[in-house]
């Protein structure tokens, strides 16, 4: 394996030292790059010697090729290890500057980063520190909880840098986790993709908005993020994918077919026009059930004589039941609904895949749960899958894996989907 070390600006520079050498007798390759503080701490030419390489200290080296050694360095390391990290260059990777090499490599890579925090106990402690540790783990960096005990500065607390064996340690346990998940992924695509090549997948998302008048409209806190990501996921793995899409703030995934719409009448015929022909069809958009009988062409006034205002409201079509209850013609879609609920949703959801006659539903718990928000406008979620016969609940993770194991379910599912397109059948 390929370590880039980054070492910065503490006593504990030292530490790196025995680091570079368990790496090096490992049988790993080690680069080492110093900040300006690392060296007023320790030589180079240490580092130089246990791991046979120069050190790397210069943001701008002639000698490297076309003089870009940070995107060399990136593309070559396979994990990167700061050790020690100081409170500013935990300041710095948080808001991504890139004045030295180390922090500059750290922002245009996309290999893993591991830090081995050392500091006085107070610098660590401090809100502005944990802070900075808080939103680093959150963007996807390891940060290892530094030691208790005595510190250089004569204090007693909690700042010291890990041992190296501990850090050696946690480098090789997350390489292997790495590679196990790694691998566990690859399947997973293999086998979206076994399935879903050149099926055709028709799916609606977001919410829809039903006009009250020219300025004013009815809709709901739906991102459409759960959609979107299901999208993504069956393009990726080869779907031909219609997305019906209500008034989101999202990008069209790659490879996939957007139809935007308003109203739910206007996602309702766009769903008549493409969903019979598909084999599946996912129902993930939070529909509107109702919408103002009659459009005012011009904006609502205020009535000084009344303080109250009556909506006329009619029923919009249930798009998924409508689709569910077509003939079994042979062609007709899987179909699966979503049952967004802030309560009992497990049984609303079972309701709801027998009265509209599903296939499938996926039970999605929103709203605030434990003072956390669910679901809507969230990144993750925890969806149970339900058919007539099976219930799977997921653990919460993002939307793009539950759209993956979503797929997988449906991929797995004793019902046969019929494949229109039998010539790019797997
Ligand atoms: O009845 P409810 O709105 O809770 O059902 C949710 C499921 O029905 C979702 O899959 C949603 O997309 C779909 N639906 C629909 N048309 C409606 C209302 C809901 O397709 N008018």
């Amino acid at each position: 394996m390929n370590i880039l070390l980054g070492v910065t600006g503490g006593i504990a520079a030292y530490k790196a030292l025995e680091l570079t050498r368990l790496f090096v007798k490992a049988g790993h390759h080690v680069q080492v790059v110093m900040t300006a503080g690392a060296k007023e701490f320790i030589t180079p030419l240490s580092f130089q010697a246990l791991s046979g390489h120069p050190v790397r200290d210069s943001l701008f080296d002639a000698h490297q090729e076309a003089g870009m050694g940070h995107i060399e360095l990136a593309r070559w390391a396979d994990q990167i290890v700061i050790a020690p990290a100081s409170a500013e260059t935990l300041a710095k990777l948080r808001m991504g500057r890139a004045d030295d090499l180390l922090t500059t490599v750290c922002l245009a890579t996309e290999k893993p980063i591991m830090l081995a925090p050392s500091m006085n106990r107070l610098m660590w402690n401090n809100p502005a520190t944990q802070e900075n540790v808080e939103v680093l783990k959150q963007r996807g960096l390891t940060v290892l909880n530094p030691g208790l005990g005595e510190q250089a500065c004569g204090e007693v607390g909690e700042g010291r840098l890990p041992e190296p064996q501990v850090i050696f340690e946690a480098v090789l346990a997350f390489q292997h986790d790495l590679k196990q998940r790694t691998a566990q992924d690859d399947q997973a695509w293999l086998d979206l993709t076994a399935y879903w090549r050149g099926k055709s997948l028709v799916i609606t998302a977001g919410p829809t908005y039903e006009d009250l008048d020219p300025v004013r409209f009815l809709g709901n806190r739906s991102s459409g993020k759960m959609g979107f990501a299901i999208a993504q996921v069956a393009a990726k793995a080869g779907a031909q994918v219609t997305l019906i899409a209500g008034p989101v703030n999202l990008a069209t995934p790659q490879n996939v077919n957007r139809l935007n719409v308003r109203s739910a009448l206007h996602m309702f015929e766009w769903v008549q026009a493409h969903a019979l022909t598909a084999d599946c069809f996912i129902s993930a958009a939070a529909v509107a059930d109702f919408r103002v009988a009659q459009w005012a062409q011009h904006k609502l006034k205020k009535n000084a004589d009344n303080d109250e205002m009556t909506l006329h409201l009619v029923k919009n079509p249930d798009i998924v039941a409508w689709v569910a209850s077509q003939p079994k013609i042979e062609g007709k879609p899987f179909v699966v609904g979503f049952a967004a609920e802030t309560q009992n949703v497990l049984e609303y959801a079972r309701g709801k895949l027998h009265s509209k006659k599903l296939d499938m539903i996926c039970a999605n718990l929103v709203g605030e749960h434990a003072g956390e928000q669910m679901g809507f406008e969230q990144d993750h979620n925890a969806l149970t899958l339900m058919t007539a016969t099976q219930e799977q609940p997921l653990t919460t993770s993002s939307k793009t894996q539950q759209a993956m194991a979503l797929l997988g379910f449906i991929a797995n599912h004793p019902i046969v989907m019929p494949c229109h397109d039998t010539a790019s059948a797997p």
